[in-house]
């Protein structure tokens, strides 16, 4: 009887730029690992990284103990968790946790779910840091590739990216506050005008159509985002110098990488990805702010390894 199952999950971006909440890319830049062991009495999170043990704080435990709530098991379970994505930084890394939880959970207990339900259980872990249910980024690190997610019902369409898709991310060296999602989710205007709406449906219906036809430079000129990026930039020091640099250096489009701060520039393999890296250091430096810079492709799904 197998008794533990280890699981990598990817780090990802969400939204790229007018797909708040509904796109996401898994990245290989980052994975990280969940191992799944049953014994011991109830949940218990074991890990060696700074990220809350508590069950109803941790998005692992979460995911686990939701799981374990809907299929009646009551064998003890110890979640470790090693953490390779950075925390807190736009890369997707309570769900990369979260994702690599619900498919441990689902092979240790041979459930077979489908992937719509490996995303349901999976997002139940984005309470711990979002303050309520996304699934944007868990699609991504579940299925890999790029995703839509449509909500009520709940629908994840995967694309696989075109193999000329490269990315570069600056991760400011910035304080992040805890629960940062749930804070850069408060400066979010309520309601939107029409016009913006349509300005950001249009370039969002472009990108997913960018991703189903293997049109890299459609995907590279749909990252605009005129609501959700103006209203949350002044949470990213330097963030207009590092757009307008990575553009000027040959990136497609630039955006915030999911709630931030890390900002992601989009590049065709023809592009010279360190001179956007480069380009992306300088703006921040322009603020005082290091950076750490990372080019990457996109990335499969969660794995048992
Ligand atoms: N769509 C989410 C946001 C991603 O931008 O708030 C972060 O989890």
């Amino acid at each position: 009887m197998v008794q533990s199952v280890t699981v990598k999950a990817p780090c990802s971006t969400a939204n790229l730029g007018p797909g708040f909440d509904v796109f996401g890319l898994a990245l290989d830049a980052y994975y990280d690992k969940v191992r799944l062991q049953k014994g011991g009495r109830g949940i218990t999170i074991q890990t060696a990284d700074r990220i809350p043990m508590e069950l109803e704080k941790n998005s692992a435990g979460l995911v686990v103990r939701e799981m374990a709530k809907k299929f009646k098991i009551k064998t003890g379970l110890v979640v470790e968790i090693t953490k390779g994505v950075p925390t807190g930084f736009g890369m997707g890394s309570s769900a990369a946790s979260a994702a690599a939880a619900a498919v441990a959970f689902d092979a240790l207990f041979k459930l077979r779910l489908d992937g719509n339900s490996l995303v349901r259980f999976a997002g139940m872990g984005e309470v711990a840091s979002a303050g309520s249910v996304h699934y944007d980024n868990v699609a991504a690190s579940v299925l890999g590739g790029f995703v839509i997610v449509r909500t009520n019902p709940l629908d994840v369409i995967k694309a696989s990216p075109p193999k000329g898709l490269l990315l570069c991310v600056a991760i400011p060296k910035i304080p992040v506050p805890q629960r940062k999602t749930e804070a850069s989710r408060k400066v979010l205007p309520k309601t939107v005008g029409l016009a913006d709406h349509v300005r950001n449906l249009s370039n969002a219906s472009t990108l997913a159509a960018g991703f189903m036809t293997g049109n890299v430079p459609l995907i590279g000129s749909s990252i605009n985002d005129i609501i959700v990026e103006p209203a949350r930039k002044h949470l990213i020091p330097g963030f207009d110098s590092v757009k307008k640099n990575a553009l000027r250096a040959g990136a497609m489009g630039v955006t915030i990488s999911g709630a931030g701060p890390s900002v992601i520039a989009f590049a065709s393999g023809a592009t010279s990805t360190s001179r956007i890296s480069g380009a992306m250091r300088r703006g921040f430096a322009s603020a005082g702010v290091d950076c750490t810079t990372v080019i990457c492709r996109p990335s499969g799904g969660a794995s048992v390894v």
